[in-house]
């Protein structure tokens, strides 16, 4: 028996990454999901692959209403809404804050924080009225720490955590559970996008990235998609029951801080040379 068996999950942004492979993830683990994207052929290609139990709906996540219409099909084509994904994301822009765009900013705050509000909201208000429910939004180390990403997305990322504990206290008491996952370095299109790459390019560049991944944690591979779907699989099965409010980091150990192979395994020899140095010392 999965570990999902019977639950109805609406995850968004499924059509790559990420979201693709928690979708495959859920079905593996006997659920039922609506696949959610603006990137329509790859998501209905990805849900009819994944059978009966799948299907797919049109949903931009920045848009106020867009997301109710997934849940409804949830509720109408598998019989209610037990867990929600709000993965969906952009690259956000790149660059100095001294030349950033304000179009850019809003556009990044509309499809991460807003869309993560968003999300919330709809999910959480048929949740609560029903008692039960799993709210999962994507996070990033970007959001737990400075200088990961770029500034408005880091933004958003630290807006999408603080959201999550906040809805997570509020919802908690109606039965309703909110989390985040905040993947480290993932090897997915996500990068090939920031590089100004089409969505079938961007696809062609995760080899890279991957291989670009391999090296720059404690764990020495490259994240992977699964990596993040496994967590949203637990976090959206009952053997999370009691974990609410988390924002949990799948990063390989990332942000435990500079590679001790880069830095603290040097420490001696420039404890050395500082012992060297002050004893050249004249008195
Ligand atoms: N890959 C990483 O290293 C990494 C690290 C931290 C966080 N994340 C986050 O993980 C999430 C998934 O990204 P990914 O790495 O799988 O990238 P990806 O590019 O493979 O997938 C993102 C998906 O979101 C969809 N999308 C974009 N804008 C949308 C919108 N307005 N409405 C609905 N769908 C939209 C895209 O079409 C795409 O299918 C994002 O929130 C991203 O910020 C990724």
């Amino acid at each position: 028996m999965g570990q999902l068996e019977q639950k109805r999950a609406v995850i968004t942004g499924a059509a790559s990454g990420i979201g693709a492979a928690t979708a495959k993830a859920y079905i593996a683990e006997g659920a039922s999901v609506v696949l959610c994207d603006i990137d329509d052929a790859r998501g209905e290609a990805l849900a009819k692959s994944l059978g009966d139990q799948a299907t797919y709906v049109h949903v931009d996540v920045a848009e106020e209403g867009a997301i109710e219409v997934a849940l409804e099909v949830s509720n109408e084509r598998f019989g209610g809404l037990d867990v929600l994904f709000n993965n969906a994301g952009t690259p956000g822009t790149i660059g100095s804050i001294l030349e950033a765009s304000v179009e850019g900013f809003d556009q990044t705050m509309a499809v991460h924080l807003r869309g993560v509000f968003l999300g919330i909201r709809a999910g959480g208000r048929i949740m609560a009225a029903q008692g039960h429910g799993s709210i999962i939004n994507t996070g990033s180390v970007a959001g737990l720490q400075a200088n990961f990403a770029g500034h408005d997305y880091s933004a958003a990322k630290a807006g999408i955590i603080h959201l999550t504990e906040t809805a997570a206290n509020e919802l908690g008491e109606l039965g309703v559970r909110v989390n985040a996952v905040c993947p480290g370095f993932i090897a997915t299109a996500i990068f090939g996008r920031a590089a100004g790459l089409d969505a079938d390019q961007a696809q062609k560049s995760i080899e890279l990235m991957a291989m670009s991944a391999a090296d720059v944690a404690p764990i020495r591979r490259a994240g992977l998609p699964m990596d993040i779907a496994q967590l949203v699989v637990f976090l959206g099965s009952d053997a999370s029951s009691f974990v609410t409010g988390q924002r949990i980091a799948v990063d390989g150990g990332l942000t435990t801080g500079r590679l001790y192979r880069d830095s603290l395994k040097n420490a001696p020899e420039g404890l050395a040379l500082i012992r060297d140095a002050v004893s050249s010392m004249a008195e």
